[in-house]
């Protein structure tokens, strides 16, 4: 077998562990799914989760893939025998499902940035999402944005996702603040801030706690949470340093994003007038491509919108490959090469309902957060608290000075409240997934 990679420098771990959190959640789910679900109260909830629910199971999965050096399945199987294998095994599963359909919404994401160019959506957005999401072209921009993912994972960790996180996630954040920064300036841009960040200061309690099962799902697909993507990837860690810091940035760093993001969506929508939608995946595209088109500069400021996105999303594609590659190249002990180029056409397959039909697009989405990243972290948690907790521990502590107290509480904390809250959202997710695959099918 092949001399494992690692990381060549601190700061490319943390862009590429940062590119992998930062993408379509970001950028397309946050700020709509804030606005459908009642603006402030939902943020709230959302950054409770976060901080208490989200950092926690991160630091697992940090402490798993530093210890083990192993892909997610060899690392469940070292620390916890072989049942916690097939706990690494659903990792993978999920890392099949959710590319799959993440490279179909990428593929949206390249046939926008060429309409905007073009001017091919200005006419008729409605009609344009339309033709762009649904069928042929949605099914060949799906393999063309597989085709990027494969080409530079096939690189390996330094030269291809290490290389490739080091210029695309500056891009991403100045492409960000320069959008944030003309939307400022259109007039109207303030309803657009209003609309977003007022909460309804009376109800947000109860609302906050309703919203609970959708913030959390979203705060674990964020984070690149619960299917391995953060133990892959500091499996590639070669010198101990502070877990515990380096979670945190990347927490920070995507939370920012999240935040910057609807300053960025809601003053166009608003400015130009635009409907901003019931937050469904087509709203988002239909309506912010209606809101350009009536821009006088809106092909460039397309352009720049949907270039800023596509580098988001292949940032978080390529992790979420690595997961899978790295388990079939140290499983099978195949060649790096030719298992990315096996493993893209299989995702490529596994998507093309999701390329065929919306509907179906949604219960991937749905089972893929509500249940599978979810279900991951109540695993993670009660592995990291009860099941491997002296061990993780130590590994959480080596490379900070001191830490014993707050390793301590951080176990305790995973013990009951993480694994509570995650056990409750499971349940919920359940009901949420029955729900729609009655809608696709029945
Ligand atoms: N965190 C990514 C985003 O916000 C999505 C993702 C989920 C990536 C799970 C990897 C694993 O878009
Ligand atoms: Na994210």
């Amino acid at each position: 077998m092949a001399v494992r990679e690692t990381w060549a420098t601190r700061i490319g771990f943390i862009l590429a562990a940062v590119g992998s959190a930062v993408g379509l959640g970001n950028v397309w789910r946050f700020p709509f799914l804030t606005a459908e679900s009642g603006g402030a109260a939902f943020l709230v909830a959302y950054l409770v989760l976060v901080l208490l629910i989200g950092l926690p199971v991160m630091l697992v999965e940090f402490v798993v893939g530093r210890r083990t050096k192993h892909n997610v399945v060899g690392a469940f199987e070292e620390l916890g025998g072989s049942n916690w294998r097939l706990v690494g095994g659903l990792g993978a599963f999920a890392g099949f499902v959710i590319l799959s359909y993440y490279s179909v919404v990428g593929g949206w994401v390249i046939q926008y940035l060429i309409a905007s160019v073009t001017g091919a959506y200005t006419a008729n957005p409605e009609a344009y999402f339309g033709s762009a999401s649904v069928g042929m072209n949605a099914v060949l921009f799906d393999a063309l944005f597989m085709a990027f993912v494969v080409g530079i994972v096939a690189l390996g960790v330094r030269d291809g996702i290490e290389r490739a996180a080091k210029f695309m996630i500056p891009g991403v954040v100045l492409l960000l603040i320069g959008l944030a920064a003309y939307g400022s300036t259109l007039p109207g841009a303030d309803d657009g801030y209003a609309f977003y960040l007022s909460p309804d200061t009376s109800t947000i309690v109860t609302d906050a706690v309703g919203l609970l099962p959708d913030a959390a799902g979203q705060a674990f697909f964020t984070l690149s949470l619960g299917m391995g993507v953060m133990i892959t990837y500091s499996s590639y860690l070669g010198e101990d340093r502070n877990l515990l810091s380096d979670g945190l940035i990347i927490l920070v760093a995507d939370t920012s994003i999240a935040l910057l993001s609807g300053l960025v969506v809601f003053p166009f929508l608003f400015a130009m007038g635009v409907d901003p939608g019931d937050g469904g995946p087509g709203t988002v595209f239909v309506s912010l491509a209606g809101a350009f088109a009536e821009l006088p500069a809106g092909r460039v400021v397309g352009a720049v919108f949907f270039l800023m996105l596509f580098l988001a999303a292949l940032t978080s594609a390529f992790s979420i490959m690595e997961v899978v590659v790295a388990f079939v190249t140290e499983t099978f002990d195949v060649d790096r090469k030719p298992a990315t180029v096996g493993l893209g056409v299989v995702i490529f397959l596994v998507g093309v309902p999701t390329a065929l039909d919306l509907a179906i697009l949604d219960v991937y989405d749905v089972l893929a957060n509500q249940v599978l990243l979810i279900g991951g972290g109540l695993l993670l948690a009660i592995f990291g608290g009860w099941v491997y907790s002296a061990g993780a521990l130590e590994e959480f502590t080596t490379g900070m000075t001191g830490g014993d107290r707050l390793g301590t509480a951080w176990i305790w904390f995973l013990r009951v409240p993480v694994v509570l809250v995650l056990a409750f959202v499971l349940y919920n997710g359940f009901g949420a997934t029955a729900e729609v695959v009655r809608a696709a099918f029945l």
